[in-house]
């Protein structure tokens, strides 16, 4: 019997990777599910950006290892992207650091500033990622409870309130996932004021930027030369490319290389020509987004229907993909979420997932067709 390192000993294996057995199960069994519960885009990626995929192909060059940094053409588009989206100007040659998607470079900025016994400011609710990986690199998680009263905003009162004497690193994400709520200049000002005063290095995780949010918005355009401020991005959502695994690191140089001194030693580069099509899709035009967003919108309001004949209390102005409800009073979000699994066959994710803070509350994915967040309904009224 070979024993498991101990670090493994306070971390689960993530909620979905088991959950969708079971739902997987049920699908086997010939039940009708409609999955609500994952964020994973079912949209296409951009045509083009599939052609500049297969294109890359057929490159003499493209079966080699690619550079550590990636390719110097994904850098500049990342960079393209930042000034034309966010108004932030980056250096293509040392400010930018693409990644396997953003998931990845939690673990890698983890492993780059966080000794053992560090101390982590991680938001709760949020994406369970944090609190995991900072468990697995021997940091102490320290949460900082969001809620529907202060509008799921951090409270900078009760955060000053906590012995942050080693605390190293903030986590942040705005647009909230899960609960939808926006990313405002003033919010990271004060993230920006706030990680200064105590040395923190404050880490935005911004995946959800343009799905229906009218400002998609940076942390790094309010920081003076990205001092103390890393930013996360990925293509996952955007441009609905979740399984190519693409995102990217952005930050000041001397921070962009601890990260580098990582990821070196992890792999050998990406595929060449999934940052040829990257690179394509960061390329595309605002009319890319205000697309994706009419399709979300009429899901939207089918979900809105959803969640209102199950009794679900909400807040309409949220962005993101999914939409954060309240369940009814009396019942928990797991039973809620698995009476719905069982009864109705439709799969959202239970709140308690991510935290405390979200017991209470459930999320529903805008990952599926109108039509089936349609039959959903009707089969709840039936
Ligand atoms: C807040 C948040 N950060 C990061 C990720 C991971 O994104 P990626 O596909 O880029 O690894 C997700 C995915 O669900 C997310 O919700």
């Amino acid at each position: 019997m070979i024993a498991q390192a101990s670090r493994l000993n306070h971390v689960e294996e993530y909620y979905f990777s088991t959950k969708l057995k079971e739902v997987k199960a049920l699908q086997d069994s010939g039940k009708p599910i409609i999955n609500l519960g994952v964020g994973s885009p079912d949209l296409p990626p951009p045509p083009q950006v599939m052609l500049a995929l297969q294109q890359a192909l057929l490159n003499p060059d493209a079966h080699q290892y690619q550079p550590y940094r990636g390719t110097a053409d994904f850098r500049r588009a990342i960079g393209e992207f930042y000034q034309n989206f966010y108004e932030v100007t980056l250096n293509t040659e040392n400010e930018i650091l693409p990644l396997m998607g953003s998931k990845e470079g939690i673990t890698h900025i983890s492993m780059a500033f966080l000794n053992d016994g560090d101390e982590v400011l991680i938001p709760n609710p949020g994406y369970p990622t944090y609190e995991a990986v900072s468990r697995l690199v021997g940091a102490k998680s320290v949460m900082y409870d969001l809620s529907e009263d202060t509008g799921w905003l951090p409270d900078f009162e009760e955060l000053e309130k906590k012995d942050l004497r080693r605390v190293k690193l903030m986590w942040v994400n705005y647009p909230n996932m899960p609960t939808g709520a926006a990313a405002k200049k003033d919010l990271f000002e004060r993230l920006i004021t706030f990680g200064k005063k105590h040395s923190i290095l404050i880490v935005n995780d911004n995946p959800y930027s343009f799905i229906l949010n009218e400002e998609p918005q940076s942390i790094l355009k309010y920081s003076d030369n990205m001092e103390g401020v890393m930013e996360l991005n990925s293509l996952s959502k955007s441009f609905n490319m979740s399984g190519w695994r693409i995102g990217m690191l952005c930050g000041s140089e001397q921070l962009i290389n601890s990260v580098l001194k990582v990821k070196t030693n992890m792999d050998s580069g990406m595929f060449l020509p999934l940052q040829a099509g990257a690179a394509m899709a960061l390329r595309l035009p605002q009319e890319w987004f205000s697309d994706q967003n009419k399709i979300y919108l009429r899901r939207k309001e089918e979900v809105l229907k959803l969640a209102s004949i199950l009794g679900c209390s909400f807040s309409e102005d949220q962005t993101g993909m999914f939409l954060w409800c309240r369940v009814p009073t009396g019942t928990t979000s797991e039973t809620f979420v698995d009476h719905l699994l069982q009864q109705y066959h439709i799969f959202a994710a239970p709140g308690f997932i991510f935290g405390s803070q979200g017991e209470g509350y459930i999320r529903f994915s805008l990952c599926a067709t109108e039509e089936n967040i349609s039959k959903a309904c009707k089969r709840l009224k039936a």
